[in-house]
């Protein structure tokens, strides 16, 4: 990860005093590129064992692209992208695209995980009786929808969050400098020490939950109980969770509609009683049965918030302040 991310901050970089230089009378780098990159390479590396690197240049230069149309395709029936109506209801949410424009470019992808994710292959057909075809197809979903569109979102949400807040990027910074002691480097068990970094995150995830609605389909009669009502659900009824909404509960989280960054460190008494009424896995952050077979909980439900701090704790361990508006950084003071 740090690798990947070096690359990232290294390109971002450039871009700063490409601009600066440029004598336009500002500087400012678009990051979603570099990130995407960051994302593929790192994803493909932890998740399927396969490196970026050694993959073809179209794949190195061109595999986050892919990737993007691949999700867009599968995206574009189901989200609004604010088109006049009815023409979006008549056009795009009207019948499954076809998946001719975008097949070319997928077989591109499955040629990468058979050729450089041979390793996670051999285990899934070994260990877990999957064929071949099954295990590349569920690898590519993991790692294209899943992870890289998660986090897709999650990271420009967390860099926006840090939009241009001194303060609170100086309590972030002290706090990540004090526990990146030399010995231990940047790490997930490094960063499970920086309370208010991991409550930055969970803030994020908690205002902005990066995929905000479920679906399902009850699979017996029970009884659904709100704080004081109680609804009789069928089996066979389709229910419909909306995240934003249930992690705004004013009764639970005082202040709901605000941000407010330290909410989850245990400074604030956060900690793990209120990580229970933490969704955005489609299930409870602490508490409940774990993601499994048998609930839809999401499988990244530690590794993502985790993930998240590491990236931040990356980037107050290489930069003093950063500076983001829409979607651009706008100024980077680097570490003295
Ligand atoms: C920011 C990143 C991520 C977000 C926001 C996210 C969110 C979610 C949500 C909301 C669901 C439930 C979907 C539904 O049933 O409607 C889900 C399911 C799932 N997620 Fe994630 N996820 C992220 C990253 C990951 C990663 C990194 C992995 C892989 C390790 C992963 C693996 C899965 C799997 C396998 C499911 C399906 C679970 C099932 O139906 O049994 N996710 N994710």
């Amino acid at each position: 990860m740090v690798t990947s991310l070096d690359a990232m901050w290294d390109s971002v970089d450039a871009q700063i005093s490409t601009t600066a230089a440029g004598g336009s009378g500002g500087s400012a780098a678009s990051y979603f590129i570099p990130l995407q990159q960051f994302l593929f390479s790192f994803l493909s590396r932890t998740l399927l064992g396969a490196d970026t690197s050694a993959a073809s240049s179209e794949i190195q230069n061109s595999g986050h692209i892919m990737i993007d149309k691949w999700l867009a395709f599968q995206l574009l029936p189901t989200i609004s992208i604010n088109l006049i109506q009815p023409l979006e209801e008549i056009f795009l949410h009207s019948f499954a695209f076809p998946f001719w424009p975008i097949k070319s470019d997928y077989q591109k992808l499955v040629n990468f995980v058979e050729k450089e994710a041979k390793e996670t292959l051999d285990i899934a057909q070994r260990d877990f009786g999957l064929t071949k075809e099954e295990a590349v197809h569920n690898l590519l979903f993991i790692l294209g929808f899943n992870a890289f569109g998660g986090f897709s979102i999650l990271l420009p949400n967390l860099l926006t969050n840090l939009g241009n807040d001194k303060e609170v990027q100086e309590q972030l910074r002290k706090e990540v400098r004090e526990k990146l002691t030399a010995a231990d480097g940047l790490s997930f068990d490094s960063v499970k020490q920086m309370d208010l970094v991991n409550s930055f995150v969970y803030e994020t995830l908690r205002m902005k939950p990066p995929v905000p609605s479920q679906f399902g389909r009850a699979r017996k009669d029970f009884d659904l109980s709100s704080h004081d009502a109680v609804y009789k659900v069928k089996k066979g009824e389709l229910l419909c969770g909306y995240q934003p909404i249930v992690m705004r509960d004013s009764r639970i989280f005082e202040k709901a509609d605000e941000f407010v960054f330290d909410r989850f460190s245990k400074e604030r008494g956060g900690g793990d009683e209120l990580l229970k009424y933490l969704f955005w896995s489609n299930g409870p952050q602490r508490g409940g049965d774990g993601p499994s077979a048998g609930n839809k909980q999401c499988s990244g439900r530690d590794m993502v918030p985790l993930t998240a701090a590491v990236f931040l704790a990356y980037l107050f361990r290489r930069y003093d302040e950063i500076e983001v508006s829409s979607g651009s950084i706008t100024a980077l003071k680097k570490a003295e």
